[in-house]
This record gives C-alpha cells, sequence and structure tokens, in this order.
C-alpha cells in the first residue's frame, strides 16, 4: 500500500509466516557471518494461525531513523535485525541501485520511479523503516520464533521496494543472515536449504581448528548457492497433520546458534553427519513423500531427530535439548507403532518439544493417546488444530 501525504511517503507492505519445521536438521555453519550450512537440510513449513509471525514494514520519510516493535514493544536495532538491515542497504540496495525505487500502485513504473525520486530530490536515504512484528506463539521458547520472524521481514523488505523476481534468490540470502532455517521459512511446503559442497566441507576439516581461508569468490559463490526452495507443495502433505505437543514456554538453556558452535568445534560425529548421513536422509525423505510411503518418512524423520541429539551430546561440554517429557514421547510413539498402520514421525529441534507428524486417518487415536498417557491438564500445549481434533475425538467417544 502507498500513500502519500503533504510531504510524507508511505509504502506499507505485511507479510505471515509461520517456523518451519525441520525433518532433516540443519546444525553446524561452515562459515558464521555468511551463515553457510555445513550440511542441507529440508522441512515443512508450518500453515496454523497459532504458530505465526505477522511482519509489517513501513518505508516512510516521516522518521529520522528504524523503528522495530516486538510484540508490541519498541526494541533496539541490534544483533541480527542490525546485520539484515545493514546488508540489505550495503550490498542488495546498492548493487540493485534504481531496480529498487518503491513504485506506486496503478502507475507505470518509469512514471512513478521519476516522480519519486522527485519527491525525494534523489535522495533514497530519506526512507526510514519501520518494521512491527509480532509473534502469536512465546518468542525464543524453540519454537523457531526468530525463524518465522526473519522471513517475514526478509520478504517484506523485498516487497516494500518492490524487487523483481530475479532477484528472489535474494531473499533467501537475506533470511540466512538473520537465522538460518529462516531461509526456508520463506516458502510453503517442503524447503530444502541446501548446504556447502562436500569439496569445501572437507577442506574445513582438514585445517586445524577447521578454520578454512576462502577467497570473496568463492564466499559469492557459496552465498547463492546455499539457498532454500521449495521442493514439494503444500498438497504433498494433506494425508498428513502436523502437531506441536509444547512441554513448557521457557526460554531454551543452550540457543542454537551458540550450540552449533560448540558442536562444530568439537564433535566428530558432526563431521560424519555433514558428510554422510544428512543428503542421505533429504533424498529419502523427498523420495517416501513422493511415493507417499509414511512409514518410511516416519522411520527417516525420527532417525535424524535423534542423529542431530546424538550430536549434542557428542558436544564438549554436552548439550542436552532432550528432557523427560522429550524421552517418554519417544518411547510413547515407538510403542504405538504395533497399533497403527502408519507410524507417527515425531521431531525434536533445540528444546523439548515434540512435532509430530501423523497420518489423518490416526490423528483422532494418536492424540487421545497422548493425552491420556501423559495426563495434559489443560490441551494448551497442543496447537489449536490439535486440540480441535481431540476434542471432537473426545465428544465421539461420549
Ligand atoms: C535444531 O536457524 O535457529 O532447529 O542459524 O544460528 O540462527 P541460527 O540457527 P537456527 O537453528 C535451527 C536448528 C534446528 C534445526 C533446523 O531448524 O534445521
Amino acid at each position: 500500500m502507498i500513500s502519500v501525504k503533504g510531504d510524507i511517503l508511505k509504502v506499507k507492505t505485511t507479510y505471515e509466516t509461520s517456523p518451519n519445521i525441520a525433518l532433516v536438521k540443519y546444525w553446524g555453519k561452515f562459515d558464521e557471518e555468511y551463515i553457510l550450512p555445513l550440511n542441507s537440510s529440508t522441512g515443512i513449513t508450518l500453515s496454523t494461525e497459532d504458530l505465526q509471525t505477522r511482519t509489517t514494514i513501513t518505508l516512510t520519510n516521516k522518521y529520522k531513523e528504524i523503528k522495530f516493535l516486538l510484540n508490541g514493544q519498541p526494541h533496539p536495532v541490534s544483533g541480527r535485525l542490525k546485520k539484515i538491515l545493514k546488508f540489505f542497504e550495503e550490498k542488495t540496495l546498492a548493487a540493485l541501485g534504481e531496480e529498487l525505487v518503491p513504485l506506486q500502485e496503478g502507475d507505470n513504473q518509469e512514471t512513478k520511479r521519476k516522480n519519486l525520486k522527485e519527491f525525494l530530490n534523489g535522495d533514497l536515504s530519506q526512507l526510514k523503516l519501520k518494521i512491527k512484528s509480532v509473534n502469536s506463539f512465546p518468542t525464543a521458547s524453540g519454537l523457531a520464533s526468530s525463524a518465522s520472524g526473519l522471513a517475514a521481514l526478509s520478504v517484506c523488505l523485498f516487497d516494500v521496494y518492490h524487487m523483481k523476481e530475479e532477484y528472489d534468490f535474494q531473499r533467501s540470502v537475506i533470511a540466512r543472515l538473520g537465522s538460518g532455517s529462516a531461509s526456508r521459512s520463506i516458502y510453503g511446503g517442503l524447503v530444502e536449504w541446501t548446504g556447502v559442497p562436500h569439496q569445501f566441507l572437507q577442506r574445513k576439516f582438514e585445517t586445524k581448528n577447521n578454520e578454512v581461508q576462502l577467497s570473496e569468490q568463492e564466499y559469492e559463490q557459496l552465498s547463492k548457492l546455499c539457498i532454500a526452495k521449495q521442493t514439494h507443495n503444500e498438497t504433498f502433505f494433506e494425508d498428513l497433520d502436523v502437531f506441536v505437543v509444547a512441554y513448557s514456554f521457557e526460554s531454551k538453556e543452550v540457543p542454537s546458534t551458540s550450540g552449533m558452535l560448540q558442536s562444530t568445534q568439537t564433535s566428530e560425529l558432526l563431521k560424519y553427519r555433514a558428510l554422510n548421513t544428512a543428503h542421505v536422509h533429504i533424498a529419502g525423505v523427498k523420495k517416501a513423500i513422493e511415493q507417499k510411503d509414511y512409514n518410511e518418512l516416519a522411520r527417516l524423520v525420527r532417525l535424524d531427530s535423534n542423529q542431530f541429539h546424538a550430536v549434542c551430546l557428542d558436544t564438549t561440554p554436552p548439550i542436552f535439548y532432550l528432557n523427560d517429557f522429550s524421552k517418554n514421547m519417544i518411547n510413547f510413539i515407538h510403542q504405538l507403532d504395533s497399533a497403527l498402520e502408519y507410524h507417527v514421525a515425531y521431531t525434536f529441534d533445540a528444546g523439548p518439544h515434540a512435532v509430530l507428524l501423523v497420518h489423518k486417518n490416526h490423528t483422532p487415536q494418536v492424540l487421545r493417546a497422548i493425552y491420556e498417557a501423559f495426563s495434559i491438564a489443560d490441551t494448551d500445549s497442543l496447537n489449536s488444530r490439535a486440540q480441535q481434533t481431540l476434542k471432537q475425538a473426545m465428544e465421539q467417544e461420549l
């Protein structure tokens, strides 16, 4: 939406995203600055209202500096947000120059570009951003709030400047700079984020302290390569329900960024995983989805989650994201196998919450069993779709 009142210009855009839950986990960076992943990962972007970030960006000459509001509270523009905005301004805007001048609705591009430039006396730096981001779920609790927030931000940045489609890959680059998994949240369905090629991994792992020196050209090459792409749209999952069973909404102890740095520096298993297993798991997950082989999908998703947590345990000092609740859930899901035609997939990120992929035929039965076994006092720990399904299942039984 574009409006001009007197001397004040406003270009406004809003985008909603949800976390992308990895089915094959990203854990470890090849490069901390550019956020290039050691291994490829793939995940599902959830499409549920209670796990959503809504971000609105206004580009205006009304303010003298950038404003940022998170969940209604003013926040300083620091850390990753600052990094993203700096990169966007210095690299993206500077490189694309003219292309990024905001256009006004219903007008021919050339006229508006000219008008706007004239309006601002040719000085685009007069435009400042106001960023409003609201999470419908707890921030920094292991539910990938940063991923959805930063993905929404990067999409808005591109919309507000009316970027051309050919620069689409840059959205992924920008989101990645904020949080690796955010690059997957830009798209719906199953999204794959490419890791650095093996020859680079080998170079890194062969050097002392894993500190490899690359040329600027090589960094540019890797930066363009390590982007996220949708591999399967939402219709591939129409037989599946994805549920979150949250343990608690307290902030997690070891943030994923520092956790994966510790693992990269100390875990041999992480190197093995990056070189040998992650890509095999991804190929298997994609094949299982295409063939609607839900038992194979569950086998691989469980295996990958468990291997990721094994890497955490192989880290010095060890990192424990799974707690007793998570371990009981894992055991419980395996025990359910014999009763079900399609097995339930479980996966755990850098926190104790379980994410379950359940075949729709079995959702009421599985939710009911979890409700009873875990004596969930209220259903707040389930996302709203799970709550509704559980309620219906219980009403039907009465
Ligand atoms: C376990 O994307 O939060 O959820 O890039 O340092 O911000 P940074 O890490 P982040 O890590 C996510 C790790 C994970 C697995 C995954 O989502 O792939």
